[in-house]
């Protein structure tokens, strides 16, 4: 891939690089300390879900390699490190008393990390809910979000002497949409409705979480949410291609943005899904709830999208147009008459595309839109398919994909975006969700049946730009 833009841009002396995983994702260990099945276990478990029939058993054995993973995070020189609790390590069924050793995996891990001079920064819910609640009616129950604020406050008291960044929810987007309406992800449900009311309701734990963190902790600690904001951009000014737009910005983003930083949810959202239900569900004083100020708003950004008018992408299983694994059902609630144009140039190993200023124009547009909202990127990477040569990765493409993303995050801060920070995605291979071990993403290279790690170009280049605090040219020796 060519580079599109000049190098050596720097950044603020306050900005924070740092690299990003979740739990299910490279943990393993599922069965050690008392810790509860999550969603992720029985849907990975459950044959055709996942590519290749790969499950998060042993995934990259963070678990029992803390102590080598915080090194390598240490050699690079990387100022945070963001990293998800696995919710049934804290409370195998979601609810009742803590396990003494799961809080004490996190907090021996934050105490690592400090001991480095690493920043530790948190994530509450990535997606591994545990089955329990799941059973219950999972995030379509209402109490699933109060049991969240409980779990919040636990591990809030258990770390937040040491830890000052919090975020609540990663990707509340995919939770709902690809867990209860495409079900291509976990808990693999298929039903408008429920995703529906799992979106009110992450929106809502994360509300009552944030309030309960901040209870526990004081005025200074960081909280946060992580949103996957879909940047859409019609094909034509054509009314047809305009509605489909809307339509996707309304299920893709609105649903999120508005309760969470106006408390409120658009009319055109209750417009658009009036065929699947009346929204009763939203009861008097959530949008208050769901409102609180949040210090920081993270953001993971991959791609960007150009939609039109047509028919919504459906299918087998196979990687579809709009960046998701098809299913018979489209996560894009309402928005069935939406196609996802389908561009020319360079692909990830996802099939996704490579579009670096969508992240500049989603930070800058972010921004003007929220003035005095600071802003983080929680993740951005690139899969491909990495080889191992020599004792080395020469992992270009990725290379050239950090570049370019690193430089339009440097772009939109010239522009006047408040962004606070940048987060690879991921800090080494891992469980790609629904493609299992296939996509890797790290910038450090797992070797899954040894656990042998080694750090890939992309990441010597990284640690470059760390040093530097500029965007050094795309190469490496
Ligand atoms: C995001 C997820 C993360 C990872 C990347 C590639 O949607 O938050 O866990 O899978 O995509």
């Amino acid at each position: 891939m060519a580079t599109s833009r000049p190098s050596g841009r720097t950044f603020p002396a306050d900005f924070v690089f740092g690299s990003a995983t979740a739990s299910y994702q490279i943990e393993g260990a599922v069965h050690e300390g008392g810790r509860g099945p999550s969603i992720w276990d029985t849907f990975s478990h459950t044959p055709g879900k996942v590519l290749d029939g790969d499950t998060g058993d042993v995934a990259a054995d963070h678990y029992h390699r803390v102590a080598e993973d915080v090194a390598l995070m240490k050699d690079l020189g990387l100022e945070a490190y963001r990293f998800s609790v696995a919710w049934p390590r804290i409370q195998p069924t979601g609810t009742g008393e803590p396990l003494a050793e799961g809080l004490a995996f996190y907090s021996d891990l934050v105490d690592r990390l400090i001991a480095a001079g690493i920043k530790p920064v948190v994530t509450l819910y990535h997606w591994d809910l545990p089955q329990a609640l799941e059973d219950g009616g999972g995030w379509s129950n209402r109490e699933t979000a109060y049991a969240f604020a409980e779990y919040a406050r636990i591990v809030a008291r258990a770390l937040g002497d040491r830890v000052h960044t919090w975020s609540t929810i990663n990707e509340p987007w995919c939770a709902a949409f690809l867990g209860y309406a495409s079900g291509v992800h976990a808990p693999g449900v298929a039903d408008d409705e429920r995703a529906l009311k799992a979106a009110h309701h992450l929106n809502l734990a994360h509300g009552l979480a944030a309030t309960a963190i901040r209870e526990e902790l004081s005025e200074e600690t960081t909280i946060s949410i992580t949103l996957n904001l879909h940047i859409f951009a019609p094909e034509t000014d054509s009314p047809e291609d305009v509605e489909a737009f809307r339509r996707v910005e309304t299920i893709g983003n609105e649903v999120f943005l508005q309760p969470l930083l106006e408390g409120r949810y658009p009319a055109d959202l209750f417009a658009d899904t009036a065929h699947v239900t009346d929204w009763s569900f939203v009861q008097e004083g959530d949008l208050e709830a769901i409102k609180v100020p949040i210090d920081l708003l993270g953001l993971n950004y991959y791609d960007d999208a150009v939609v039109r008018h047509g028919v919504a992408p459906t299918g087998d299983g196979a990687p579809g147009p709009d960046g998701h694994k098809t299913s018979p059902q489209i996560p894009w609630v309402g928005a069935d008459e939406v196609e996802w144009v389908h561009r020319p140039g360079p692909r990830t190993a996802m099939e996704w595309g490579i579009h670096p200023d969508g992240l500049t124009r989603m930070l800058v547009e972010l921004s003007a839109r929220y003035p005095g909202q600071a802003l983080a990127i929680t993740e951005n990477g690139a899969a491909f398919y990495d080889e191992v040569v020599d004792g080395r990765v020469h992992d270009q493409d990725r290379l050239d994909y950090l570049h370019d993303h690193i430089d339009a995050v440097g772009a939109a801060i010239e522009a006047g975006a408040d962004v606070r920070g940048y987060f690879v995605w991921s800090l080494m291979d891992n469980f790609e969700w629904a493609y299992g071990y296939d996509r890797r993403f790290g910038v450090i290279h797992v070797d899954y049946p040894t656990g042998t790690r080694t750090v890939k170009d992309s990441a010597r280049w990284y640690a470059e730009v760390i040093r530097t605090r500029s965007v050094v040219p795309p190469t490496v020796a």
